[in-house]
């Protein structure tokens, strides 16, 4: 039987946990789930949230066609940003094209192709950070180096190579957006002032959009019939506009830089935390990428399918820290989840950080044990299939799922084959951040060269 409203907090109370559910989400979410399950809702009239984050409902979610949902919505900040062309807060067949255009710039070849460059980017910058001088503490905070690591990675995917030392200044005009979106909703309210934040912002959108179109032309005047980068691949495709094409690549770095970046520092507490991980990462990656000498220009999909514990590492990094706590779509329609119904005009806030700590998925889930993704039975990976989320499922998945867990499996390896990082505290930072988590404090460590380093 089908009731029609979910449990959640009433009265006043739900002020406070919209006020911080869009501040500091993860400490809500739990509170919410212990107190009305995984799936309640909050707010009233136009302002209902649903939250959605039991890997059952989460299925059922993801199977109902995207018709159903909106993403260009009453809430959506990201637009003023991205551009009201990106693919991110499109809907119907404006979606569909766009989508289906940079699905192909993905393709697996292409992605392929990035494997030895990811590598000798990852070294690049091992050298420059193993010539950084450590802060007064003897520490250095490797999540900015996780930042610059990924963007010079993005950076020469999408633009190619002549594009390489370009990188922080592309990097720099996207930090104010970030931080843009991050800040409280009553600072995005859209105004037209000069001299403010947002308008600041917009300056940096114009100057990335006079770097992007610079190069489309280039771009169009080239005789490349199979470029490897992103951008070429979009203009040679021929199926959006040069405003669409901007839009779209301003959004693939913007959803991708961040997000992966975040994610590598949180693999970087949790396999240095955890007793004998980096020292097995390490032995791994000698065996699969050879001696750190070795040219990585060879290295391919099958060195990829080798770095097997780097991959548990990072699966089992993104259950605990998705750098997507919440995701948002509004149901245009009545939506029906497990027996429930959320009213049409609700904004749902779907949730991998409570899928990947399901008490009834994952036993003792708070615990971080790569060896959950070794071995399963048929029916564990159907139950892990289900609440391993963090990048959604169907029709809106994450584009960028396959680039984004190449460079993750790639880095950790080469970082722990070079670096011997180690940290005083024994536990995890706590997580930051609404639109990318984080961790609090960025990823302060001791570095040092691998002590026996092969030859
Ligand atoms: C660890 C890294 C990443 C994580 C955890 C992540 C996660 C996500 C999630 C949760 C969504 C939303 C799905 C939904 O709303 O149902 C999403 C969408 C998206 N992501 Fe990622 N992402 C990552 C990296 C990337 C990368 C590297 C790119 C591109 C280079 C990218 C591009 C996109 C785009 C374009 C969308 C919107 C897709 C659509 O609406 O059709 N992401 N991502």
């Amino acid at each position: 039987m089908e009731t029609t409203s979910l449990p959640g907090p009433t009265g006043i109370a739900q002020l406070r946990y919209l006020r911080s559910i869009f501040r500091k989400p993860q400490p809500v979410l739990d509170e919410l789930r212990a107190q009305f399950g995984p799936v309640c809702q909050l707010g009233f009239g136009p302002a209902k949230v649903a939250i959605v984050g039991d890997p059952a409902a989460l299925k059922e979610l993801f199977a109902t066609s995207s018709e159903s949902f909106r993403w260009d919505h009453k809430f959506n900040v990201l637009g003023f940003v991205v551009g009201d062309s990106s693919l991110i807060v499109s809907d119907g067949t404006d979606h569909r094209r766009r989508r289906s255009s940079v699905q192909s710039a993905f393709s697996r070849r292409r992605l392929n192709g990035w494997i030895p460059m990811i590598l000798e980017q990852t070294d690049r910058t091992i050298d420059e950070l193993l010539t950084r001088p450590p802060g007064t503490d003897g520490t250095v905070d490797l999540a900015p180096i996780a930042r610059s690591l990924v963007l010079a990675v993005t950076v020469r995917a999408f633009f190619g190579e002549r594009f390489a030392t370009r990188a922080d200044e592309i990097g720099a005009l996207f930090e104010r957006p970030q931080a843009y979106l991050e800040s409280p909703a009553l600072r995005q309210f859209p105004h037209p002032v000069p001299f403010t934040a947002r308008s600041r912002v917009r300056a940096d959108r114009r100057a990335l959009d006079a770097i992007i179109d610079a190069e489309i032309a280039v771009l169009r005047q080239s005789e490349a019939d199979d470029p490897l980068d992103i951008l070429g691949t979009l203009v040679r495709e021929g199926t959006l506009t040069d405003d669409e094409i901007r839009d779209q690549v301003v959004t693939l770095i913007g959803a991708g830089y961040n997000t992966t970046a975040a994610s590598l520092s949180w693999m970087l507490w949790r396999a240095v935390l955890d007793p004998g991980t980096w020292d097995n990462l390490r032995t791994e990656a000698d065996q699969v990428l050879g001696p750190t000498s070795r040219d990585t220009s060879t290295a391919g999909v099958a060195t990829l399918a080798q770095l097997e514990l780097a991959n548990r590492v990072m699966r089992e990094t993104l259950r605990l820290h998705p750098a997507g706590v919440i995701a948002p779509r509004e149901a245009a329609t009545d939506v029906h989840l497990c027996g429930r119904v959320i009213p049409k005009g609700t904004l749902i806030l779907w949730s991998a950080h409570l899928a990947g700590r399901d008490p009834h998925s994952w036993p003792d889930p708070l615990r971080f044990d790569p060896d959950r993704f070794r071995h399963q039975t048929p029916e564990q990976a159907a139950v892990i299939d289900t609440a391993w989320v963090p990048f959604g499922h169907g029709a809106r998945n994450c584009i960028g799922f396959a680039l984004a867990q190449m460079e993750l499996t790639l880095m950790i390896s080469r970082l722990a084959q070079r670096l011997d990082l180690t940290t005083s505290v024994d536990h995890p930072p706590t997580p930051v951040g609404m639109v990318v988590n984080r961790p609090d404090g960025g990823t302060p460590m001791r570095v040092a060269p691998r002590s026996a380093d092969p030859t």
